[in-house]
């Protein structure tokens, strides 16, 4: 039987910190109300010559060193972003020039904060199908380039970076499963409407904060059960969770659904803030470097976004 699983796993921030503090300058805001509201103190933002991109390509240049395998063995580059460079060519495509891989096919695929998961779900069916051996899959988001930063709702909340896996065939045991679901009809509550404001098109994120936690937190609760299930589990059986980071009271809430402590949830919101389809593929590279993930640990990944889109991962590490 063929299984896909992660060989190698890789992550960049940039450098530019903003923290709660600088906030504070700018916003009627404090570092008081936003840790307590949220678990952030700070998060990375791009500086002026940074790109998306260039977020992906230093994620996966890590990816593809820690999977020891070279980069004319990719036969397969899905990118998970909602801030590409441009509306096109695709990060993918440009990822793919950059690492000087020729030929293999490059998309990226758009589902908010879930991307990642969608790009894992779709990189396991073409290697389980046999379509490809070795798959970089990457999450990545500037979200601060869509962020209005006269919007204390907003302006707290989301930060940049770049997270990458490679994802390979293999005959042991690596992803279990996944479970990728949409619902588009409360569009209106999450979603970065086309402004058009003295003729210039202003596109930046509007939420309707308490709203989408709510129904965040309410699908969250389905995800765990559904992948338990799925897998004839218990919630004792998972070693990590490694959720994405939107805000420490839903990652709490998660983890008391799985009556787990808070010591088995990789926690990187306080530092990197929200930073979409890259939290997780962030969050597992923490866990690994930190020495807390080890092979054969089981793993639920969980993430909830605008569309919105939900999902799962569930993987033997
Ligand atoms: O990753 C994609 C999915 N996204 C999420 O899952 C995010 C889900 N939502 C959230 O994380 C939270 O709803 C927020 C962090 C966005 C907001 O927290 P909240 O506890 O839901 O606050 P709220 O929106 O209900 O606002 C409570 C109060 C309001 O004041 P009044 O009306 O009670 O006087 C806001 O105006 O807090 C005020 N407020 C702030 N005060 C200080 C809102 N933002 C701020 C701020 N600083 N930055």
């Amino acid at each position: 039987m063929i299984f896909s699983k992660i060989k190698g796993v890789g992550s960049y921030l940039p450098k530019k910190v903003l923290t709660n503090k600088d906030l504070e300058k700018t916003l009627d805001t404090t570092d008081e109300w936003i840790t307590s509201r949220t678990g952030i103190k700070e998060r990375h933002i791009v500086g002026s010559d940074e790109q998306t991109s260039d977020l992906a390509f230093e994620a996966a240049k890590k990816a593809i060193s820690n999977a020891d395998i070279s980069t004319e063995e990719i036969d397969l580059i899905i990118v998970a972003t909602t801030t590409p460079d441009k509306i096109f060519p695709s990060i993918a495509c440009n990822v793919q020039t950059k690492l000087g891989i020729k030929n293999c096919p490059a998309f990226d695929i758009q589902a908010v904060c879930s991307g990642f998961i969608y790009g894992l779900s779709i990189a396991d069916k073409f290697i389980k199908t046999q379509s490809a051996k070795n798959i970089l899959v990457i999450g990545a988001d500037s979200m601060s380039k869509i962020t209005d930063y006269t919007d204390r709702s907003n302006a707290i909340l989301w930060g940049d970076g770049g997270g990458a896996v490679i994802l390979s065939s293999s005959d042991q045991q690596g992803i279990l499963s996944t479970h990728i679901h949409a619902d588009g009809q409360h569009e209106e509550l999450l979603h970065v409407p086309n402004n058009n404001i003295k003729n210039k098109i202003k596109q930046t994120i509007t939420m309707q904060g308490s709203q989408v936690f709510k129904i965040a937190v309410n699908t969250l609760d389905k995800i765990v059960d559904e992948a338990l299930e799925a897998n004839n589990l218990q919630k004792k059986d998972i070693d990590w969770l490694v959720p994405h980071q939107a805000n420490i009271r839903i990652l709490e809430a998660t983890a008391k659904k799985l009556q787990m402590s808070m010591d088995k949830v990789i926690v990187t919101i306080d530092r990197h803030g929200n930073t979409s389809a890259a939290s997780i593929p962030l969050a597992l590279d923490e866990g690994i470097i930190s020495g807390k993930i080890k092979p054969g640990h089981l793993i639920l990944m969980e993430a909830f976004g605008g569309g919105f889109t939900w999902g799962s991962a569930l993987i033997r590490f």
